[in-house]
C-alpha cells in the first residue's frame, strides 16, 4: 500500500512507514498548499498530515483509495472528521506523547512573562547591564498565587500538576470534575468569569472548536486582573488576538506568553512591539523526545488503520461500528 506522508517527520515513524509501505514525502522544507496535497494524495491509501495541513471535504474526496488519515498532532481542528467518518475513514491523532512537553512549555512562557526573561536576555546582550540595581525589571512572584486552568484534560492537568512546588491555589473550568486536580492540588472546579476574576495566571488548554472560538475576548479580558498574565498553548483562534493586543498596550493584564496565533504563521503585528508578551513559534511539542514519540505513534496509527484494525488513537471510532 502507499502514503503520502505532507512533510518529513522525525526517523524513528518514517522507518515504521518504510517498513509496511511505499511511502512518499514532501520534498520540500515547507507546508504545502491544497493542491499539492491533492496531487501528492493520488494513489495513495494512506494520508499523513500535519495540524498545518487543511484536509477538508475537497482533499479527503479527492481520492477514492484512501482508507486512513493520520494526524501528525494532538489537536486536529484542521481535518474535517465528519467527511472522513461519512468515507468510512478512521482519523487518528497522537495524544500523551507530548503532555509533558506542551505542559512545560506552558510554564516556561508563564516564568517568562512573569520574570521578564527575554528583557533582561536582551538586556544583558546589549550592554545595558551596568551592575546590579534595586529597580531593575521587577517582575512578579509565581510562587503563593492563584493559578487558573482552562480546560482541564490531559494538559491541563499536567500542567496544574507541575505547580505542586510553587504552593498555589488552583482554579480550573471544565466540563466535568478533575478528580486529580481535586485530590492532589485541592483544586477548585469553578465558572469562567470566576476563574477570571480570581486568577493572577490563566493558561488554556481547550480544543478548538464552535464552543471554545474567541473564548477569551474583550468582556473576558477586562474581567482578568491587573496583574495577571495569559497562556496561550492550545490554539490561536481560542483568543480574539486583535482585542489581545489591545489588552496588552493599555495594560489592562500583566502580560501574555503565547505559542499559537489565530492566522498562523501570521502574528498580529503590534505584538512583535510589544515588552509584555513573549512569542513562541508553535512548538509547545518540540523536545526531541516529544516529536520523535509523535512520529511512533502516528506511524503505528497508520500501519493499524491501513490493516483494517482500530488504530490506537482513532477519534472517530464510530467508522468501525458502522462496518
Ligand atoms: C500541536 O499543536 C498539536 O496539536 O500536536
Ligand atoms: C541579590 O543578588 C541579593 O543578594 O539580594
Amino acid at each position: 500500500m502507499k502514503v503520502f506522508v505532507t512533510r518529513e517527520i522525525p526517523e524513528p515513524g518514517l522507518k515504521i512507514l518504510r517498513r509496511e509501505f511505499e511511502i512518499e514525502v514532501n520534498p520540500y522544507d515547507r507546508v504545502l498548499s491544497k493542491a499539492e496535497i491533492i496531487k501528492g494524495l493520488q494513489g495513495k491509501d494512506g494520508l499523513l498530515c500535519l495540524l498545518t495541513d487543511t484536509i477538508d471535504k475537497n482533499v479527503i474526496d479527492s481520492e477514492p483509495k484512501l482508507k486512513m488519515i493520520s494526524n501528525y498532532a494532538v489537536g486536529y481542528n484542521n481535518i474535517e472528521v465528519e467527511a472522513a467518518t461519512k468515507r468510512g475513514i478512521p482519523v487518528s491523532n497522537t495524544p500523551g506523547v507530548l503532555t509533558d512537553a506542551t505542559a512545560e512549555m506552558a510554564w516556561a512562557l508563564l516564568f517568562s512573562v512573569a520574570r521578564r526573561i527575554v528583557e533582561g536576555d536582551s538586556f544583558s546582550r546589549s550592554g545595558k547591564f551596568k551592575g546590579w540595581s534595586p529597580m531593575l525589571l521587577h517582575g512578579q512572584d509565581v510562587s503563593n498565587k492563584t493559578l487558573g486552568i482552562i480546560g482541564a484534560g490531559r494538559i491541563g492537568t499536567a500542567f496544574a500538576l507541575k505547580s505542586k512546588g510553587f504552593n498555589m491555589d488552583v482554579l480550573y473550568v471544565s466540563e466535568s470534575i478533575n478528580e486529580t486536580l481535586e485530590h492532589e492540588l485541592g483544586a477548585e472546579k469553578v465558572d469562567i468569569h470566576r476563574l477570571l476574576e480570581k486568577s493572577d495566571y490563566i493558561s488554556l488548554h481547550v480544543p478548538l472548536d464552535k464552543s471554545t472560538y474567541h473564548m477569551i475576548g474583550e468582556k473576558e479580558l477586562k474581567m482578568m486582573k491587573k496583574n495577571s498574565i495569559l497562556i496561550n498553548t492550545s490554539r490561536g483562534p481560542v483568543i480574539d488576538e486583535k482585542i489581545l493586543l489591545k489588552a496588552l498596550e493599555e495594560k489592562w493584564i500583566f502580560g501574555a506568553g503565547l505559542d499559537v496565533y489565530e492566522n498562523e504563521p501570521e502574528i498580529t503585528e503590534g505584538l512583535k512591539k510589544l515588552d509584555n508578551v513573549v512569542l513562541q513559534p508553535h512548538s509547545a511539542s518540540a523536545t526531541i523526545e516529544s516529536r520523535a514519540g509523535m512520529a511512533i505513534m502516528a506511524a503505528k496509527n497508520m500501519v493499524a488503520g491501513l490493516k483494517g484494525e482500530i488504530p490506537p488513537n482513532c477519534i472517530n471510532q464510530e467508522v468501525f461500528k458502522k462496518k
